[in-house]
């Protein structure tokens, strides 16, 4: 059995991620500010009041989890306020640099101390963060922070290695989920955590430090 430890768990691609892995039998922990009945009735260890950006909420965790060893840390918790140019908004960007790139670095710092030779960490950014990609402009905040995100992807990958830590650096494809509005032009979050799921099974530390869409795609940085 392997144990994984998601955070925002309650809703979106990360209940999804506790649906599947659940279901394939593996041990999660679900972490998130304030649960759902959607991840109640999953069965799987519900650890709410879990703010990524709350110090204390981290160390109340990491206390609880003394000893017990993470094998894949999933890190997808994250935020969107699309700033535009003509309606830019420095907190709005500094809270989504906050939430969506220095809060996982420090996480995955925390609990370092529960990892072990052959455990990999899963970064969820966006294609947002690809400055290689970006088309359309605007969404100050979000792009920043993902591209920031990106970078904490590859630095780790770099660092973790001599540790046996493998790094996966994710964009879950356009999925309907509230922070898309639930778009119909998305995948579900079934699709998405499907292919999710295949890119954490095969990442090694060979491949640590890829970009990868769901689909497998590797994205330019
Ligand atoms: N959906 C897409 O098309 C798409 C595309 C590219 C990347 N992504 C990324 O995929 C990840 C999941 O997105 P989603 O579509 O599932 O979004 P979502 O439905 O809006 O869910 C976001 C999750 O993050 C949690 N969260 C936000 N701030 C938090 C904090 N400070 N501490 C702990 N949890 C916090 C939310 O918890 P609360 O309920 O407490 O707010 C919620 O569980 C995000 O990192 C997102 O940037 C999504």
């Amino acid at each position: 059995m392997t144990n994984y430890l998601i955070t925002g768990s309650n809703r979106g691609i990360g209940l999804e991620y506790c649906r599947q892995l659940k279901k394939r039998g593996h041990d999660v922990i679900a972490t998130c500010r304030d649960s759902s009945p959607e991840l109640d009735q999953l069965g799987v260890r519900v650890e709410s009041g879990v703010d990524i950006t709350s110090g204390a909420s981290v160390v109340k965790l990491k206390e609880k989890l003394e000893g017990k060893c993470i094998d894949v840390l999933i890190q997808n918790a994250g935020i969107a306020e699309f700033n535009s140019l003509s309606n830019l908004d420095p907190e709005s960007v500094i809270r989504q640099f906050e939430v969506n790139a220095l809060s996982p670095l420090c996480l995955t710092h925390a609990f370092l101390g529960n990892m072990r030779m052959g455990s990999k960490v899963a970064l969820m950014t966006s294609r947002m963060g690809s400055i290689e990609d970006n088309a359309s402009g605007g969404s100050y905040g979000y792009r920043m922070s993902k591209v920031a995100l990106c970078m904490v992807g590859k630095s780790l990958s770099i660092d973790l290695k001599s540790r046996g830590i493998a790094v996966a650096i994710l964009h879950p494809g356009l999925v309907s989920t509230r922070m898309t509005g639930f778009t119909p032009n998305g995948i579900t979050p079934e699709q998405s955590v499907n292919g999710l799921l295949s890119r954490i099974d095969l990442l090694t530390l060979e491949n640590s430090g890829t970009f990868w869409h769901s689909n497998g795609e590797i994205l330019p940085w």
